[in-house]
């Protein structure tokens, strides 16, 4: 069964890179490249999501939970592919709701900010997996730099944390404001 996870998530990471590229090619080259990849980018992520669920249902089935949660470096690859989980899930729901404006004006912004650091956690998820199995890379060195000591369990202080909650309800304030303006001058 450990074959089973190693084989499954290649559809994640696969689809994830895919989808980075095609958000990157869809808010800054222009033409019908650019057009094909934000006509696509939807598909694509509604199946990252699928294959990122499905390689997560096979790792907490393979492996007992008490074994996983004893390791600070598997506790660190299942919480980075949680938050991976989690920013492509944000970016799914920005691309379904805004359809073919998604990547108009500032909004491609947010794709481009959150495609970046999904990135960046796909690729910890993918390096933190391959020391699991003996396979190390050097971008783990890059994990170092940032600050991220991967044999220690990755740790945010609760200042970080209380910060990211301000900046999160901010934007939701802000949205909200610019849809009632919108509203209010009929563009809704
Ligand atoms: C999107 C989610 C995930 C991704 C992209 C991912 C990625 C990977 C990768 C690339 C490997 C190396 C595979 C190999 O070369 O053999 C790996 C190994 C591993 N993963 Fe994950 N993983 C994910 C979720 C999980 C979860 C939820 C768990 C546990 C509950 C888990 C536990 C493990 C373990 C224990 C290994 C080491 C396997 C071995 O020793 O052969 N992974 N993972």
């Amino acid at each position: 069964m450990n074959g089973t996870h190693a084989m499954l998530v290649h559809f994640p990471l696969g689809f994830w890179a895919l989808a980075t590229l095609m958000i990157l090619v869809g808010a800054f080259v222009p033409g019908r490249i650019a057009e094909l990849s934000r006509a696509a980018l939807l598909p694509v992520l509604v199946l990252s999501l699928l294959g990122a669920l499905a390689a997560m249902v096979i790792g907490f089935i393979v492996w007992p939970m008490a074994a996983n949660l004893a390791s600070p470096l598997t506790r660190n690859h299942i919480l980075m592919a949680f938050w991976s989980l989690g920013i492509f899930t944000m970016i799914t729901i920005l691309v379904w709701r805004a359809g073919a404006s998604a990547f108009d004006g500032t909004r491609r912004w947010a794709l481009v900010i959150l495609a970046l650091i999904g990135g960046l956690f796909f690729a910890s998820t993918g390096t933190l997996g391959g020391h699991l199995a003996g396979s190390t890379t050097p971008f783990s060195q890059v994990l170092g730099l940032m600050g991220w000591e991967i044999y220690t369990t990755f740790y945010s202080p609760l200042w970080a944390i209380a910060l990211m909650v301000i900046i999160g309800l901010l934007c939701a304030l802000w949205g909200f404001r610019n849809r009632q303006s919108s509203k209010i001058r009929g563009q809704y």
